[in-house]
């Protein structure tokens, strides 16, 4: 099956599906080999025998729904909302559990195989309920697909599946079985798996949070977005969270969200102001490094100013993702990657960048600009990383790919898409090599399409 012909048919088929053809641009070939694999069994020649088939057994609908059902997931996937799950969300919301004497309740919707909730419940079991060890946890976890379930509920997962969940976690929380990894017992009590499709139904009860990521704001249509956001707002508690995917947005009019920590996909839902002070109160990298640490108290919590908080939010998944404990080192990781990457992309582009980054970022980020002098010319890898170099003090014990990688990384997690798309396509193929692998295949996806749109 030809790519334009399965396109042609999607952007026909997902509309009357109630969902939305740009959401399954990049992930189409999956969705297109399942379809060549129908047309098999069912002995047809090709899609348009497949529309006539569709037009005579309303039934058909049913299946083609389930083949456009896409099912990729991963633990602690998109780290950095998870970072701020575990240093700000979670804390807050087994605070608020503690105080209220219940259980803390979260949702994750279109759960897939048990990778999301898990994560959460591992974050839960070995990082806050150390500072609350008071407040219990109640997960329900909901998919369409009957499968997916099945397998959560058995929770033995291919190493592919941790890749991106921290080595200690991995140690602490699974034991090794025929080349899987399972899941320990003790983090899969308390997740309840339950088949029911997110279009028309939510479990019981009011959440604290509610996860719906990569599922109804990228392959919904419109219009279900908007009655998906209504069926999320109606199942939180008052100033509840929500989690969105990494690049996703909630529909543009969609009102009373305030991102948390810095992050774009995670929000609290909630009346102006008490949302926007929530937020405000929810503080940085300090609320978690306390709640680590069981120093927590109830009136230990200090109200932090917006920008510092973030800035120390970006500062911390620097740290983090470069494996030190040094704040100079990842500041002066921050600054020097900053730079280099600044100067190399020309006053026009940095300045676009600019102004996407936390007040204090942006200000380290514009230091001692020498636009006039930009943009630097590097093609290759090392002379890149010279620059970095360069932009830091004499002596400092620092790797500069390791700060270059953990800058595009948070960038990537961070910033516009079309923004970091942009930037990607900007740099040479060996600098390319430095973002993320799928951050890469993003932009040239984009970047190949737009070349056969004939834009430039
Ligand atoms: C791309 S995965 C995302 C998994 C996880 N939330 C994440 O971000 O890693 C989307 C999941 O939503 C499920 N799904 C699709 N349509 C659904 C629906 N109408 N109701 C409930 N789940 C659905 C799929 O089966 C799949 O497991």
């Amino acid at each position: 099956m030809r790519d334009e012909e399965c396109v042609a048919f999607l952007q026909w088929a997902l509309p009357r599906l109630d969902l939305a053809w740009p959401g399954f641009r990049k992930v189409r070939k999956q969705v297109c080999k399942r379809l060549a694999r129908r047309l098999r069994c069912l002995g047809l020649a090709d899609l348009e025998a497949y529309r006539a088939w569709l037009a005579t057994d309303p039934q058909e609908w049913r299946v083609l729904d389930g083949l456009c059902r896409i099912t990729i997931s991963r633990f602690f996937r998109d780290r950095g909302c998870f970072e701020v799950l575990r240093d700000l969300v979670l804390p807050e919301i087994a605070r608020r559990a503690t105080v209220e004497h219940r259980p803390a309740r979260i949702w994750s919707a279109g759960c897939a195989a048990g990778e999301e909730p898990y994560t959460v419940r591992i974050l839960w079991d070995l990082e806050v309920s150390r500072a609350f060890p008071d407040a219990s946890l109640s997960l329900v976890a909901t998919d369409l697909d009957e499968t997916l379930i099945e397998r959560a509920r058995i929770a033995c997962y291919p190493a592919g599946a941790l890749r991106e969940l921290p080595q200690e976690f991995v140690a602490r929380a699974f034991t090794a079985r025929d080349g899987y990894r399972c899941l320990r017992e003790r983090h899969k009590a308390g997740v309840a798996f339950l088949r029911q499709d997110f279009r028309v139904a939510a479990p019981e009860g009011r959440f604290d949070l509610i996860l719906c990521r990569n599922l109804a704001f990228t392959y919904f249509a419109p219009a279900l977005q908007l009655d998906a956001l209504e069926r999320i707002d109606s199942a939180l508690a008052p100033n509840g969270f929500l989690v969105i995917g990494a690049h996703e947005r909630l529909p543009a009019t969609a009102k009373g969200s305030q991102p948390v920590g810095g992050n774009r996909s995670v929000l609290v839902r909630g009346a102006m102001p008490d949302a926007a002070r929530l937020t405000r109160r929810l503080g940085g990298g300090r609320l978690g490094k306390i709640a680590r640490e069981g120093k927590m108290t109830q009136r230990g919590v200090h109200a932090f100013d917006g920008a510092l908080q973030d800035a120390n939010i970006w500062l911390k998944a620097i740290m983090e993702r470069l494996g030190t404990e040094d704040a100079h080192v990842g500041m002066m990781a921050l600054r020097g990657a900053l730079h280099a990457l600044r100067d190399r992309v020309g006053p026009e582009n940095a300045a676009h960048l600019g102004a996407q980054l936390p007040t204090l970022v942006r200000g380290i980020y514009y230091e001692a600009w020498q636009p006039q002098r930009t943009p630097t010319k590097e093609r290759h890898k090392d002379a890149f990383l010279q620059l970095v170099v360069r932009n830091v003090p004499p002596g400092l014990d620092f790797n500069a790919e390791a700060a270059v990688r953990a800058l595009f990384d948070v960038l990537w997690e961070r910033i516009d898409p079309g923004e970091i798309n942009k930037l990607i396509r900007m740099f040479p193929h060996e600098l390319r090599e430095l973002w993320p692998a799928i951050a890469r295949i993003e932009a040239e996806e984009e970047e190949a399409e737009k070349a056969q749109r004939g834009e430039a």
